[in-house]
């Protein structure tokens, strides 16, 4: 088995060396245009663009793939398992948030205790440097490769590269997309999430604010995090309804993601956005709510409202941070949504532990649409938190019980 393994991975190393001269200039075009995203200023336009030509990259790559190594490469690896101790990597967005601070943490130790030799690296939102990270670890022979893209659209071409070698590739929290490079996706329902933060605003407004209409203000996450849009898009399934009945103002008008959306999930940009909102529409007025997509951005609204005399609006939030549980506590934040990260870590490694025993990728109920294939998805259930229900949630997780004395 060993030997016909070694033989399959030579053949694989040949294909792939046909493959990458086939396709050079594919791939020349597509890194220079990740190099010349790193070297300018990543305004919207120029990644949608970009995007565009990466789009038409990662399929020629992906045809010229298939006449020359076909599936079959990747797969006997695959199926035949691993061994004990095989490199893992584990690629991760950046540490902006505590939800990666944790997966990076808790992936190491994990993958270690399973007996793995882990290779847990972020990339500080720069898709330049997701991209050399998971090829090192290509050539570092991992097995897995587990990501958390920065940008959902981006890693096509190094992805492709995985398969081409045999290795399996795991979304981590966000959808991979435009690629046929990814055997499933462990994360938290994205739309889901969304509908219970929209669900959280409604309700709270009503328990805190009195009688409606509400003058409430919408935000979004990082554009290039395809959980952004999914999040936006179940909130405003609770709140549009609202919103046409009139029982909720947008004060400012502005409803579309594009417009609430927050480049790279930057907190001061939020803070900052909220500052004008406020000075532009509010001067005579209160603000009785604010959709917010995570929770660093929801005291950074929060501050912003405070800075600028406001009563406390309802405020949501995402990942049940340290910080905003003590806020939830305190009656300063709504509401957060938690999604543990000990449970993405656990299913992950669940998955890894299938595929070392040649079991290959679970079976899974749902799938997403990636624009290139139908993604499995192991999908796991976000639950809303406020003040009422926070020490029930938090009853198993000391560090957060902590948290409210
Ligand atoms: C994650 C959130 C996180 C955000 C910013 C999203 O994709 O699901 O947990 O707050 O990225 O890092």
């Amino acid at each position: 088995m060993q030997k016909k393994k070694i033989m399959a991975m030579m053949l694989s190393v040949v294909l792939t060396v046909t493959t990458l001269t086939a396709c050079s200039s594919a791939r020349e075009g597509s890194s220079s245009s990740s190099d010349e995203k790193k070297s300018e200023a990543t305004t919207e336009t120029a990644t949608e663009a970009e995007s565009t030509e990466k789009a038409a990259d990662t399929t020629e790559a992906t045809e010229s793939t298939e006449e020359t190594a076909s599936d079959s490469e990747a797969t006997p690896a695959a199926t035949e398992g691993f061994e004990e101790g095989a490199t893992i990597g584990v690629s991760l967005p950046w540490l902006g948030t505590q939800n990666w601070k944790e997966a990076e943490t808790m992936f190491k130790e994990e993958l270690e205790k399973a007996g793995y030799k882990p290779i847990v690296q972020a990339a500080d939102q720069k898709v330049p440097q997701q991209q050399q990270q998971i090829e090192s670890m290509i050539e570092n022979g991992a097995k897995v490769i587990v990501v958390g893209p920065i940008d959902g659209t981006q890693l096509g071409s190094a992805l492709e590269q995985a398969k081409d070698a045999g290795v399996y590739v795991i979304g981590y929290d966000r959808l991979i997309e435009n690629t046929e490079a990814v055997d499933g996706v462990v994360q938290f329902g994205s739309v889901r999430t969304g509908e219970l933060q929209g669900q959280a605003l409604l309700d709270g407004l009503k328990k805190e604010k009195g009688e409606g209409p509400y003058n409430i203000e919408l935000f979004g996450g990082g554009p290039a995090d395809p959980n952004a849009p999914n999040f936006f898009k179940g909130a405003m399934s609770v709140l549009q309804p609202e919103i046409d009945a009139g029982n909720i103002v947008v004060v400012s008008g502005q409803t579309e993601f594009t417009q609430c959306a927050t480049e790279d999930w930057d907190n001061a940009k939020a803070q900052k956005r909220m500052d004008s909102l406020l000075a532009g529409n509010y001067s005579d007025k209160e603000i009785d709510g604010v959709l917010s997509p995570n929770d660093g951005i929801a005291r950074a609204i929060v501050t912003a409202c405070e800075d600028a005399g406001q009563p406390n609006p309802v405020v949501t939030g995402l990942d049940a941070e340290n910080e905003s549980v003590e806020w939830v506590w305190q009656g300063k934040q709504y509401c957060t949504v938690a999604k543990p990260t000990q449970d993405l870590v656990a299913k992950s490694i669940e998955i890894i532990n299938d595929l070392k025993d040649g079991k290959g990728m679970p079976a899974t109920d749902v799938t997403t649409d990636n624009g290139k294939k139908e993604v499995p998805i192991y999908e796991l259930d976000p639950t809303v938190v406020t003040k009422d229900n926070a020490k029930e949630v938090f009853a198993n997780d000391p560090d957060r019980m902590a948290l409210m004395d």
